[in-house]
């Protein structure tokens, strides 16, 4: 399976026609990552000043948007108002673009953070190895257990300088699922519940969402792998735009800086193919129920 999926739409808003959105549907479902190289988000003059890391509050990775605010940003309260309406215009283009695409999602998308990310990729070398996007990994956070929600991310880079990002796009899932299962033991017993009670998990921590956490790890941490598992280096210049499940697709940040995201959660049930989902995945490849 080729990491990337081309689709040659250059606007948010037409409709998309029926064969192709059945196309593309299938395309991201089976974990390929939608790759629209002549879509990209428009700037407006007076917002080109918004690309420079300065804004960035010093302690923050990102942008994002809070209600009709930004956080993580620094400038008079002109100014963020302004940057705010800048992110929450890619947050309706995003959301206008996903109707378009997978019209059976729409009703049950949940929108979830808009980030701008100013920053150069790998500039901050103090990370510690978990928090390191540069090493392949699906998305899985500790404090946000999904119960097999899906992540969906939309992704556009906005680079004046014609700077690529460049990622790495690992093998389909499954094959990894099965390297790393063997290696994962049980959630302790009352784990879960503690977790929830000490309000380190927003709600419980599902075995499914222990596991999930326990691949994000255990990929990063193994470098053996990182170097060796099948892979494919990509570049997305400025002026497009890319769309994946990024709790399916193994995917490395490795360089690139001035992008876009916007993230869903969408319930598997809204999937044309839940079979391909990594709940249904894992249950299979575990032979139980993991929720
Ligand atoms: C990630 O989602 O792991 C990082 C994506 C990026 O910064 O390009
Ligand atoms: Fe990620």
């Amino acid at each position: 399976m080729e990491a990337l999926r081309t689709v040659d739409i250059n606007t948010w808003q037409t409709p998309v026609d029926a064969e192709l959105r059945k196309e593309v549907t299938l395309a991201l479902e089976q974990g390929q990552v939608l790759f629209l190289p002549k879509l990209g988000f428009a700037l407006e003059e007076s917002e080109k000043q918004f690309l420079s890391p300065h804004w960035l509050d010093a302690s923050r990775k990102n942008i994002s948007l809070e209600g009709a605010k930004v956080g993580g940003a620094q400038g008079t309260e002109q100014e963020l108002a302004r940057l705010a309406a800048m992110v929450a215009r890619f947050s309706n283009q995003a959301t206008n673009l996903v109707h378009q695409l997978f019209p059976s999602y729409a009703a049950h998308l949940h929108q979830a953070r808009t980030s701008y990310r100013p920053g150069l990729v790998g500039a901050n070398t103090a990370i510690s190895w978990k928090k390191d996007d540069s090493r392949l990994h699906v998305d899985a956070f500790p404090s946000r257990p999904n119960h097999g929600e899906r992540i969906l991310r939309v992704f556009s880079n906005v680079n004046a300088d014609g700077v690529d990002r460049v990622w790495r796009v690992g093998e389909p899932f499954e094959a990894t699922a099965v390297k790393f299962l063997p290696k994962i033991n049980k959630p302790m017993l009352g784990s879960a519940a503690l977790l929830k009670l000490l309000k380190i998990t927003k709600k419980k921590r599902s075995v499914y969402d222990h596991i999930m956490l326990h691949l994000h790890d255990g990929m990063k941490a193994d470098m053996d792998f990182q170097q060796n598992v099948p892979q494919e280096t990509v570049h997305f210049p400025p002026g497009s735009t890319w769309i994946c499940f990024s709790d399916q697709v193994l995917h490395a940040a490795m360089s690139g800086q001035f992008m876009f995201e916007q993230t869903f959660h969408l319930p598997i049930t809204a999937l044309q193919h839940p079979e391909l989902s990594p709940l249904k995945v894992l249950e299979r490849l575990k032979g139980r129920p993991l929720i």
